[in-house]
């Protein structure tokens, strides 16, 4: 028992699908999100934040009457009903301006097509896209949210 719970923790550090704050702060400047569509780097962080809690492996169900209709994918909640394909979810017919990809892809620990991604679903509605920025950041000073951050 002893060993399977220091394995379990020895798996658990080894796999870094939890951001900390600061190090995805500077993933996303890296990205070239600081300021992309008028969005400072607080706004992305404090989304993502409040999104997903950092957690690259978080699955949103969106459920009516005790089905799931859709699902929203990885750090950033990216929706099926539009932005990519799970197989799952009866899509929007105009998928042009899709990402074009799995939501899988949205689940691992490459952050790199989820910023991609990102960049497309902000250009039509900016930041109100995400509920959880329009109820927690939008109307928030977000100027400390970075203070101990080196970015
Ligand atoms: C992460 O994904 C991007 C785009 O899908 C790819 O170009 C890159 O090589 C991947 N990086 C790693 C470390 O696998």
């Amino acid at each position: 028992m002893k060993t399977f719970i220091l394995l379990s923790a020895l798996l658990f550090v080894a796999s870094p699908y939890i951001f900390e704050k600061c190090e995805l702060a500077q993933l996303l400047l890296r990205h070239g999100l600081d300021g992309y569509r008028g969005y400072s780097l607080a706004n992305w962080v404090c989304l993502v934040e409040h999104e997903s809690g950092y957690n690259t492996r978080v699955v949103g169900r969106n459920r009516r009457g005790g089905k799931t209709v859709s699902s929203d994918y990885g750090i950033f909640q990216i929706s099926s009903t539009r932005w990519c394909r799970d197989g799952q979810t009866t899509r929007r017919r105009n998928t042009d301006d899709s990402c074009g990809r799995s939501c899988q892809d949205f689940i691992n620990e490459n952050i790199t097509d989820d910023i991609e991604c990102a960049k497309k679903v902000v250009l039509p509605q900016g930041m109100n896209a995400w509920y959880s920025w329009k109820k927690k950041c939008k109307q928030s000073t977000l100027t400390k949210f970075l203070k101990e951050c080196d970015v």
